[in-house]
């Protein structure tokens, strides 16, 4: 029994998991997403953590419903804060806002470390968690834009290099994303290109000479479609 358990956010999220990973994930809810990579054999253990004792109870019931439930081991916990770091290898945190994610991530000292693979999924301010992932030594790796509820997310898949960097307004705004051509990328750059125009606007009619207005137009400049 299953299926389509994962719509087109936490279906590119699985996409980035490791073959054979154990999974932690952080925010899990009803736990689809850990449910469903084990019915499909991708991995065969997950951690399937939450802060919420109704979400983490959902989870349970999906594992029951799906008869994995002795596959996950189910975490009451704020972030990564009731998981060592040996349980697992892959992290998925998918369906917050991007600074609540960049949170997560900075409250875990253990995760710099490069035998992790994340796979990161804001549902806002994208910006500012690949803003932290630069400026904290992560890489991403790649990028998928997709759509869901006919609004475009991105998912980001990063891995720990130790090498912190400033992070420019182009990639801040659109990662990897500026790489890649299909038609929910194109969209992404849409969506992205029109808001840096319209933050800007907003500035210079109060500021004529606002030089981050300024750049945020150059950013937008360099957004090809
Ligand atoms: C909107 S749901 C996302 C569920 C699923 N990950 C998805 O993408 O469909 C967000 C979940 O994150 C949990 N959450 C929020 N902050 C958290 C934190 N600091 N640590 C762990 N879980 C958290 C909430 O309780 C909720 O169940």
């Amino acid at each position: 029994m299953k299926k389509n358990l994962l719509d087109e956010r936490l279906l590119a999220c699985a996409e980035f998991v490791r073959e054979k990973s154990v999974l932690a994930d952080v925010g899990t809810d009803h736990a689809y997403l850990p449910v469903s990579l084990i019915l499909d054999g991708k991995i065969e253990r997950a951690l399937a953590c939450d802060i919420n004792e109704k979400p983490l109870e959902k989870a349970k019931e999906t594992a029951q419903k799906y008869d994995v439930f002795d596959k996950i081991s189910f975490r009451l916990c704020d972030g990564l804060k009731g998981v060592f770091e040996n349980e697992f290898s892959d992290l998925a945190i998918a369906g917050m806002g991007g600074e609540m994610i960049a949170k997560i991530l900075e409250n875990c000292p253990y995760i710099k470390c490069d035998k992790y693979n994340l796979i990161l999924q804001p549902m806002t301010k994208a910006n500012v968690l690949r803003k932290f992932l630069c400026e904290n030594g992560f890489e991403i790796v790649d990028e998928k834009a997709l759509k869901a509820n006919s609004k475009i997310y991105t998912v980001i898949n990063a891995k720990y290099s130790k090498n912190e960097q400033k992070c420019d307004l182009l990639f801040e705004y659109l990662g990897k994303l500026s790489e890649k051509g299909d038609e929910n990328a194109l969209a992404y750059k849409r969506k992205v290109k029109n808001s840096l125009l319209k933050k800007a606007k907003g500035i210079l009619s109060a500021d004529k000479e606002n030089e981050f207005a300024k750049n945020l137009i150059k950013t937008a400049e360099k957004i090809k479609i």
